[in-house]
């Protein structure tokens, strides 16, 4: 497996950082996942777009244009064997004494990228749906930047799958919710899809936007709004989101069956809606 880390591409087993780099030490950066379909990076000026936006938030300047991007990104895809593969992406504010303020002056930033198999959801996961659970959303204000510090999130997924689930819905405030530990979560109620909005409490999924588009270009009623605790235990249906799952449908939650325990008629519009979506985009 070929790596990208800071201007070279090296066999990962080959790839060192220092131990002061202040990833390590304080989880100071940001990353980015971006899946490769048919060798070709999905919605990348969205992520890179996103990837600026967390970079604003902790106020750490690009080391690349869009175009540096580019090159680097194919570059990698092509010494990758897959077709279909999932980008990592990740920056740091660079190796420098321990010090929580930023070193003075900036040191360059550590940037990492790798690719990795993707594997997108199984047939038979896909038919089931996947169980999750509600957990308090314990993060905090700034969940609209993508930080490798994930230690909340970490702990929120280890609860779902301690507790025998897949993920963990996050409810803040006890009043509403904002996602998932690792993905966006979409209710729906009476033929309406409800997304949250796109605020500092949740990541500004690429994923999520692609489906509220897809919502939008066939007509299914959809509505960007608080989504309220009671509308998700009574949810007709719940999906989840993400650059390596695409849609999948929640079918229980706490242990109990979302709508008829099967994944519904949404999941079923808006499943092959994303595939010919994806084929169309990305495979002519
Ligand atoms: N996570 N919310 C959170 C907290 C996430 O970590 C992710 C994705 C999403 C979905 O965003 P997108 O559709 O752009 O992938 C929402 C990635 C896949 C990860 O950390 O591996």
């Amino acid at each position: 497996m070929t790596i990208y880390l800071n201007g070279s591409f090296l066999p990962i087993e080959e790839a060192k950082i220092p131990v002061l780099d202040r990833g390590f030490i304080f989880g100071d950066g940001v990353y980015e996942v971006i899946p490769v379909y048919s060798r070709r990076a999905f919605r990348l000026s969205e992520h890179l777009q996103r990837l600026q936006h967390s970079l604003n938030g902790i106020q750490l300047k690009n080391p690349h244009s869009e175009s540096e991007w580019t090159n680097i990104l194919n570059e990698l895809i092509q010494r990758n064997v897959c077709e279909d593969q999932y980008l990592y992406l990740h920056i740091t504010r660079g190796v420098a004494k321990r010090d929580h303020a930023f070193p003075n002056p900036p040191v360059p930033p550590t940037v990492f990228v790798m690719s990795n198999p993707l594997t997108t959801p199984s047939a038979e996961l896909l038919k089931s749906g996947i169980a999750c659970i509600t957990v308090t959303d314990n993060r905090w204000l700034r969940c609209d930047i993508k930080a490798i510090a994930l230690l909340p999130n970490v702990l929120l997924r280890q609860a779902a799958v301690a507790a025998g689930c897949a993920e963990a819905i996050l409810i803040r405030d006890d009043e509403f919710m904002t996602e998932g530990a690792a993905s966006n979560i979409f209710v729906v109620k009476n033929g309406t899809l409800l997304a949250p909005p796109k605020d500092n409490l949740m990541l500004p999924g690429i994923t999520y936007d692609v489906i509220l588009e897809i919502a939008a270009a066939n007509g299914i009623p959809h509505e960007v709004r608080k989504v309220m605790k009671e509308e998700v235990f009574g949810a007709d249906e719940l999906l989840l989101t993400s650059s390596t799952k695409e849609v999948m449908a929640i079918t229980t939650l706490d242990g109990k069956p979302v709508g008829n325990g099967k994944p519904g008629a949404m999941f079923a519009k808006l499943h092959p809606l994303y595939q010919t979506f994806k084929q169309e985009v990305m495979r002519k």
